[in-house]
């Protein structure tokens, strides 16, 4: 009896054990769910540390960077760090060939060197709050369509009595499905400049090859400064803004880690899905991962053979094949975890688990089943058109580049035939601008190819019915490139010259004859199809699976009532927590918990454009000049491995160790770990972290910018110093 019970207790605590390490926790929730287990696996502050709306706190050193990426403070002078990869685009857009600052890296060596970035913005979020009580307000009258309808209305109004007149920029979110809302209000600041980034050769060191894998050497940061008015107010770039005083920043520690260590990521994951039904995971392995894989193995196929034989190419198209590739590998190493977990079984046996829940409660038959039900006849549907508009996604929307364009125009076509003058003219000028940067980044022939590949594909893998009428007959007609010459041959959008100054003279009679551009023709019967049959099921099977979403996590979360449960990933701040450690990929197979500049070395290949060690680099290591970047056994540390779970969006996320110190910033996951979106694996499931000692090294010895460092707080020198004279 005794060691029966003895059992219980130490299954229930195994079980504890394998779950401290899987979730994405609400800041303001962490006294009541999650400290204690914190505390015990050696965090040593208070859930106030973190986030606190009456005094700094973490929270305050931590932003949204950019458009989803986080980035956090570590100095009194605005001065941001965050990954190399989330400021990419940025760091292209400054290179040219005589300036290439993705081959050479960047270095303001001055204020007054570092460069102005239009259009990026960081986020600092002064306050979360749970506002699902006013957000449901007056809802319970209604019938469902006049709910979500209610429900939009009053999360306008709070939103907007939030924002305080502008002041801040603010959004709800629904939690949990919609069984929870929540407001994020957050200080936009619009002047942020870059001030260092290494040279891609150590920024992005292996490339699409090491991306999603460990062993890693990726410098994976970047350095930026946020600027605001004298008032410490944000404020639109002037050369007269200041440094921003920001309430809190990160000592950087330099006593590195070791297993067994306690670490935390504090960021802005993007999208998860741990709740969803089996159906789903089903749909992701078998259909969805596997179509668009195979649409990027072509374009991926075309960008980069170009990108190799010509060094305009790779500058133009080196952001946007990073891109493609990066989801293009996560979705493979997805369905391979997937494949390994068994998802789909595991899922249906936690639906068996529910369903015997739900019976003993007699809830089954009124609440539960109608759902399941309606979860089988739903998906069927929802098969069928995810797979269209995966296609039309991947290939009209990002795949052929002049739809781009042509979208644009037909946008502004639309607007003319229906009257609509002021916001014709405002997509005319809008239009003007990106005229200009699409040009910069674009290579005609490698467009046409793309345009060549891609359009059969979408012929010949949709039914007729999700193909404008007469598409497969023009296709069929046109084989071997004809089509392609006819379109690029004759269509405007072609030239920018012509392009650029029939914008400027924004005269609407010429702008209404493009209705007859082939290409733009061509877009518009693709996107009116789109628009008229395939969008609208789309968006009502999404809505009807949504709403039966909710009832279903509402009884997940009863049926786990008492256990801390965390809502799927919404780009909002999250805490992480888990420890420092390696993993076993596979039997006979053990991988450490860091990597050194040793591995650098041993990959180095100058004639692998992933592997090319800048002489720089290779030179340091020669000389073995570490200075105090080194740990005790003398190498230099470049990566390390935590337990943490994080996601797309976590990008430049601090990792920081029990005293709040930080230790790194988060960039990837391991190879084993691209399924944890929907399905979390603590044997696996490991997040990839560049050593802040290695980024130091960088600034200080590699670029000579080590003024830098005089504005951080560094800790733990002593320490380090203490030992060496032992
Ligand atoms: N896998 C990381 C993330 O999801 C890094 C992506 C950038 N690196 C690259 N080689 N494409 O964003
Ligand atoms: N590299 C990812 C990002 O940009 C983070 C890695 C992940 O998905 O876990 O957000």
């Amino acid at each position: 009896m005794r060691y029966k019970k003895l059992l219980v207790v130490l299954f229930i605590f195994s079980v504890l054990q394998l779950q401290s390490k899987e979730g994405m926790w609400i800041p303001l929730l962490l006294e009541k769910y999650n400290l204690a287990e914190m505390q015990e696996m050696g965090f040593e502050l208070s859930a106030k540390d973190i986030y606190d709306i009456n005094n700094a706190s973490m929270k305050d050193a931590v932003v949204v960077f950019g458009g989803g990426c986080t980035g956090e403070m570590i100095s009194d002078e605005g001065l941001l760090i965050t990954n190399h990869h989330c400021g990419y685009r940025q760091i292209q857009s400054h290179s040219s060939i005589e300036n290439d600052y993705l081959s050479n890296g960047f270095w303001a060596m001055s204020r007054e060197e570092e460069l102005p970035n239009p259009g990026l913005t960081v986020r600092f979020l002064e306050y979360m709050e749970d506002v699902t009580d006013e957000v449901l307000e007056g809802t319970e009258v209604f019938d469902t369509e006049g709910r979500e309808e209610k429900i939009k209305d009053n999360t306008r109004k709070i939103e907007h009595k939030a924002s305080e007149r502008g002041k801040f920029f603010t959004q709800i979110k629904p939690l949990f499905y919609g069984n929870q809302y929540f407001i994020y209000v957050y200080k936009v600041y619009r002047d942020v400049r870059l001030v260092g980034a290494p040279p891609s050769a150590i920024g992005k060191f292996g490339g699409d090859t090491d991306n999603w894998m460990w062993p890693r050497h990726n410098g994976d940061f970047a350095l930026y400064r946020v600027y605001s008015g004298k008032d410490n107010e944000p404020s639109a770039y002037s050369p007269d803004n200041v440094p921003y005083k920001p309430k809190k920043y990160f000592p950087i520690s330099l006593e590195g880690v070791k297993p067994g260590d306690f670490t935390m990521v504090l960021g802005n994951p993007g999208s998860t899905m741990q709740y969803v039904p089996s159906h789903e995971v089903d749909m992701i392995m078998n259909q969805r991962d596997p179509d668009r894989v195979a649409i990027r193995d072509k374009k991926l196929e075309i960008i980069k053979a170009d990108m190799e034989s010509n060094p305009l190419v790779r500058i133009q198209y080196s952001a946007k094949s990073a891109s493609i590739s990066n989801a293009w590998k996560k979705w493979q190493g997805e369905i391979l975890g997937l494949q390994r977990l068994n998802a789909v079984e595991k899922k249906q046996a936690f639906e068996e688990e529910f369903r015997n829940w739900a019976i003993a409660n007699e809830t089954w038959e009124s609440e539960y089943q109608p759902v399941f039900q309606n979860f089988d006849s739903l998906y069927v549907v929802y098969q069928d058109i995810v797979k269209a508009s995966d296609y039309y996604s991947e290939i009209v929307l990002k795949g052929v580049e002049l739809f781009d364009l042509a979208s644009r125009f037909n946008n502004i076509i639309s607007s003319i035939e229906n009257r609509q003058t002021r916001i014709a003219n405002a997509q005319i000028l809008a239009a003007e601008k990106r005229v200009t940067s699409f040009y910069k980044d674009y290579n005609q022939p490698t467009d046409e190819k793309l345009f060549e590949a891609l359009l059969p594909m979408l012929n010949n893998d949709l039914p007729p019915v999700h193909l404008p009428e007469y598409l497969p007959e023009i296709i069929s007609k046109h084989d071997n490139g004809k089509l392609v010459r006819k379109v690029y041959r004759k269509s405007v959008l072609t030239d920018m010259k012509k392009l650029e100054a029939l914008l400027k003279k924004g005269n609407h009679r010429e702008l209404l004859k493009l209705r007859d551009d082939p290409m733009i023709k061509l877009y518009n019967r693709l996107n009116f199809h789109y628009e008229a049959n395939i969008k609208p099921v789309l968006d009502n099977v999404n809505s009807r699976i949504r709403q039966n979403m909710k009832v279903y996590m509402a009884g997940i979360m009863q049926m786990k009532e008492g256990q801390p449960l965390y809502p799927d990933a919404n780009l909002t701040l999250r805490v992480a927590y888990g420890k420092v450690e390696g993993y076993q990929p596979r039997d006979g197979v053990k991988y450490t918990h860091y990597t050194t500049l040793d591995g650098i070395m041993d990959k180095d290949n100058p004639e692998i454009y992933d592997y090319n060690v800048p002489q720089k680099l290779r030179d340091l290591y020669e000389t073995a000049d570490f200075g105090m970047y080194k740990t005790e056994e003398g190498y230099l540390p470049v990566c390390f491995l935590a337990s943490n779970h994080t996601t797309g969006g976590n990008s430049g996320s601090p990792i920081v160790n029990g005293k709040g110190h930080l230790i790194g910033l988060n960039f990837d996951r391991v190879w084993e770990s691209t399924m944890s979106d929907i399905m979390y694996d603590p044997d696996m499931s490991r997040n990839i972290a560049i050593d802040i000692r290695y980024a130091l090294f960088i600034i200080d010895k590699f670029a000579g910018a080590g003024y830098l460092l005089e504005e951080m707080e560094l800790v733990g020198i002593e320490t380090e110093v203490v030992d060496s004279i032992h």
